[in-house]
């Protein structure tokens, strides 16, 4: 079997439209232009990219965006002092403090610290809750995509056998919640899983997040099985010229995709969904925090 390529990219892209409509929609009829703050401390290049990534993509769905730099020995004290004055701030509907933060600042008590009803990366352990007992919450923007991808291509996932790889807070243990809100039959693998392989060969839904280049290989894939991959790890590429490098995830694409019916690739497949989510959390919180309608199938 020669799998089908799940597009986020193009998926992507759909998502956005549709938060684009919802922003006019609140402009036009209520006067309201949802807001996304973000926060980076320090200068992280990855995260760098990322922040401005948001940033333009934030403003390109008709949205505010909020741009918070602070120094990377900012003090605890004044970033919490920043949070309160963002959490005070009715034009800011979601807040995003940037990960991971320099060594110095408590990463749960910052995150903590955001009003829930802000908080669009579902971090907050209020929001962690909430999903984990079905509530209605603000959900993890990276599982969140995912989530779609699957519903979009198997309409429903009731009774499937779902194996997560890794047991992250930020994509392994909601993408487990999710899943299981979905009437999937879940397993949670990770480092210490026995007979990795056989557990993985049971899986109608595979979702690899463990964040090592191509740790699964093809014959660990059942027959037609749907591979979601969250991994984007970059590697040498000799091949491409000398110090050249490129994006792998953390499935062997090559060898998957001529056995699972359905895969993400990397680039182009979790990685965009990430970000329309984090802007369609947006426009959730704002709609929720105006007492309006929620736009449909922008959240769970
Ligand atoms: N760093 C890497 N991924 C994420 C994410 O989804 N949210 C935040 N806040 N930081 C990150």
């Amino acid at each position: 079997m020669t799998a089908s390529i799940i597009d986020g990219k193009a998926f992507a892209a759909t998502v956005r439209e549709k938060v684009a409509v919802h922003v006019a929609r609140l402009k036009a009829d209520h006067d309201i232009q949802p807001g996304l703050a973000v926060v980076l401390v320090g200068e992280d290049p990855a995260s760098q990219v990322y922040v401005r990534s948001k940033g333009k993509m934030t403003t390109e769905v008709g949205m505010n965006s909020y741009e918070h730099k602070l120094d990377v020995d900012t003090s605890e004290a004044d970033l919490l002092a920043l949070i309160t004055q963002l959490n005070n701030d009715p034009a800011v509907h979601g807040i995003l403090v940037q990960l991971p933060l320099p060594d110095h600042l408590n990463e749960d008590l910052v995150i903590n610290s955001i009003d829930p009803a802000k908080d669009v990366d579902g971090f907050h352990i209020s929001n962690v809750g909430l999903l984990a007992t079905g509530q209605k919450s603000m959900v993890p923007c990276t599982p969140l995509g995912c989530l779609m991808m699957l519903r979009n291509h198997h309409g429903s996932l009731s009774g499937l056998n779902a194996v997560v790889i890794g047991r992250s807070n930020i994509v392994g243990k909601p993408m487990a919640a999710l899943l299981l809100g979905d009437s999937c039959t879940v397993t949670i693998a990770h480092s210490r899983t026995k007979a990795l392989p056989d557990v993985v060969k049971r899986a109608d839904i595979v979702v690899a997040a463990v964040g090592r280049a191509e740790m699964v290989p093809g014959d660990w894939i059942k027959d037609g099985a749907t591979v979601i991959d969250v991994g984007i790890n970059r590697i040498d590429a000799p091949e491409r010229g000398e110090g050249k490098t490129r994006l792998v995830g953390d499935v062997d694409f090559a060898a998957a995709s001529q056995v699972a019916g359905a895969i993400t690739p990397v680039p182009g497949g979790v990685g965009p969904m990430t970000i329309a989510c984090l802007l369609a959390n947006t426009v959730t919180a704002c709609s929720r925090a105006n007492g309006l309608v929620e736009p449909e199938g922008l959240t769970v």
